[in-house]
């Protein structure tokens, strides 16, 4: 069984699909690996690496495709790379698929796994890409803020005076945000977070960071089958931003991370928030690639509003930590593999009924099978 891993070459992608650590144990299940020249330099891992691994060094995507029957991305290959995966291959990726890019894989013959889609279950933790490259979001969107802040994180005491504790807001306290509250208080920031789910609020305390949210009937029932926020009512959000409102105004940082699936993301920020927060503040919006939670937010930018708040809304954050994600991320599609793998065969072994495999499975045989997109 060949296994390929291209160069990504969607924007300002700077991960990975494996690394050498990954390609060795490909290797030992009985696969050989051919990695596109260039895959890995942005995650600072040069071809020699590979090679020394035991992959083959493949000079372009043609011929690191040519009789693959794997082929491990971190995004969907864009058309002309696709075009030369070779039919009954198996693309793993976080392919971020809609119904026409479903069909495309279909008609093609590409059995496509759209590795975002996991269920968010125990089994699958640790193949959980969502998972595995929020946490390293939510840790570097607090170390930008603090690069970004012209003032410290922590209390400074001083024989030329004290430098008072930043105070930090993190809106969101799923996977990124609970990373992000446990980086700002390593920080030494004074931390507090919000969430809609009533699990997040026992979480957030936990880490050592105060709650401050709104909470009614409404929000008892927030959180879906799968774990994740519910879509909420006007009104509730309508509360809900009164009380951010007056805490806003006092917040040194801001990281936003809310998402409510399959949505865009919920807008928190309002401009009149951004306005109140004095000269110097930064807000963080790693929701800025689902449209972002900060109504300035422009996504991919940095900005400095007219009251002298900077809004980092960079996409891609986990990006932007690549060889740690990159690492992270190869180790989710090792697992998913390994899970999933017939050691006599040496070969893939999905069976349908399989909860994760039906959750990832887009399209198998020529056809589109998942529930969402046929
Ligand atoms: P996400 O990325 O979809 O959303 C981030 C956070 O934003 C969530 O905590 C959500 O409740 C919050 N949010 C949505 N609307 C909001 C609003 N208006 N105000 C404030 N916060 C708002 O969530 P993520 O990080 O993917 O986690 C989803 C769930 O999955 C969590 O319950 C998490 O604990 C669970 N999970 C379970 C795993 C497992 O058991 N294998 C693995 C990973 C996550």
């Amino acid at each position: 069984m060949r296994v390929a891993v291209l160069r990504e070459r969607r924007a300002a992608e700077t991960r990975v699909a494996a690394t050498p650590e990954t390609v060795k144990k490909l290797i030992g299940m009985g696969c050989t690996v051919a990695v596109e020249a260039g895959a890995g330099l942005s995650s600072g891992i040069p071809d020699a690496q590979y090679a020394e691994a035991g992959a083959e060094v493949a000079a372009d995507p043609a011929a690191a495709l040519a009789g693959a029957g794997i082929v491990l991305a971190v995004r969907a290959p864009e058309a002309a790379e696709q075009a030369l995966i070779p039919r009954g291959a198996i693309l793993i990726g976080t392919l971020q698929a809609d119904k026409d890019a479903a069909s495309a894989y279909a008609s093609a013959g590409i059995d496509a796994c759209a590795m975002e889609l996991a269920p968010r279950i125990t089994r699958a933790q640790s193949m959980d890409v969502l998972s595995s490259q929020a946490n390293l979001a939510g840790y570097r969107a607090v170390v930008e803020a603090a690069g970004a802040f012209d003032k410290a994180f922590p209390m400074l005491m001083t024989a030329a005076g004290t430098i008072s504790a930043a105070n930090v807001f993190v809106m969101g306290a799923g996977v990124a945000g609970l990373q992000a509250i446990a980086t700002a208080r390593r920080l030494g920031g004074r931390v507090s977070a919000t969430d809609v789910r009533p699990a997040a609020k026992e979480e957030i305390k936990s880490l050592g960071a105060s709650f401050v949210g709104y909470e009614d009937e409404e929000s008892k029932a927030a959180q879906t089958a799968g774990g994740y926020a519910k879509q909420l009512s006007a009104n509730f959000y309508a509360e809900q931003a009164k009380v951010v409102a007056a805490h806003i105004a006092k917040q040194d940082i801001v990281i936003c991370t809310a998402l409510v699936q399959g949505r865009k993301a919920p807008t928190l920020v309002t401009e009149a928030m951004v306005a109140s927060m004095k000269p110097g503040s930064v807000i963080v919006d790693i929701a800025a690639d689902a449209g972002g939670n900060v109504a300035v937010t422009q996504p991919g930018q940095e900005t400095l509003t007219a009251n002298g708040v900077k809004v980092l809304g960079f996409t891609n954050w986990p990006g932007r930590i690549p060889a740690a994600a990159s690492a992270l991320y190869a180790r989710n599609l090792l697992t998913f593999l390994t899970t999933f793998w017939d050691k006599e065969a040496k070969k893939p072994a999905m069976p349908a009924e399989d909860d994760i495999v039906k959750g990832v499975t887009l399209t198998r045989g020529g056809a589109v099978v998942h529930p969402s997109l046929a």
